[in-house]
This record gives structure tokens, sequence and C-alpha cells, in this order.
């Protein structure tokens, strides 16, 4: 990845929330699994993320549509 470092290079996920007050949490990277952000979007708005070093794993509470290279889904309901 040429200029880019592998966490700028990282592929996106794009989240589209379908109702109001979804949330998006971070969990940390590494042996312990800790929220260490969170983020509410109300219906219609969309969050455009990476998986970084210090995001391993992102939960997402309501109805959402996740869009990611391996395909799309919704969660939610
Ligand atoms: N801290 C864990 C890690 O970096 C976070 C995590 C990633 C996780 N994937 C998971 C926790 C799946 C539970 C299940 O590996």
């Amino acid at each position: 990845m040429e200029g880019r470092d592998s966490v700028t290079g990282a592929d996106f996920i794009a989240i589209k929330a379908l109702e109001n007050g979804v949330t998006i949490i971070g969990l940390t990277r590494g042996k312990d699994t800790k929220f260490h952000h969170s983020e509410k979007l109300d219906k219609g708005e969309i969050m455009i993320a990476q998986f970084t070093e210090h995001t391993s794993a992102m939960k997402i509470r309501g109805r959402a549509l996740v869009l990611t290279k391996y395909g799309s889904l919704e969660a939610g309901e």
C-alpha cells in the first residue's frame, strides 16, 4: 500500500441507520475486550469506518444496514 499505512489503507465498512438511535460500539483490540467508543446515528445517517490498531470488533445495536466487502447484512429486528 504505497503512501498509506496499514491502518489508513484498511478496508472501510459502511453503516446506515434504519431507525433513530442506532449505536455503533468499538471494542478494543488485544487481550482485553472493552468498549472504547460509541457513536449514535439517527435514521438515514451513515457512518463509514475502519478497523484499526485500537478497534478489532464493532457492535451494532438497532436497525441498520451494514455494507462490507464480504457482503451486506441488516442488523436489528
Ligand atoms: N479484544 C478482542 C481481540 O482483539 C476483541 C475481539 C475481536 C473479540 N473479535 C472478537 C471478542 C470476537 C469476542 C469475540 O481479539
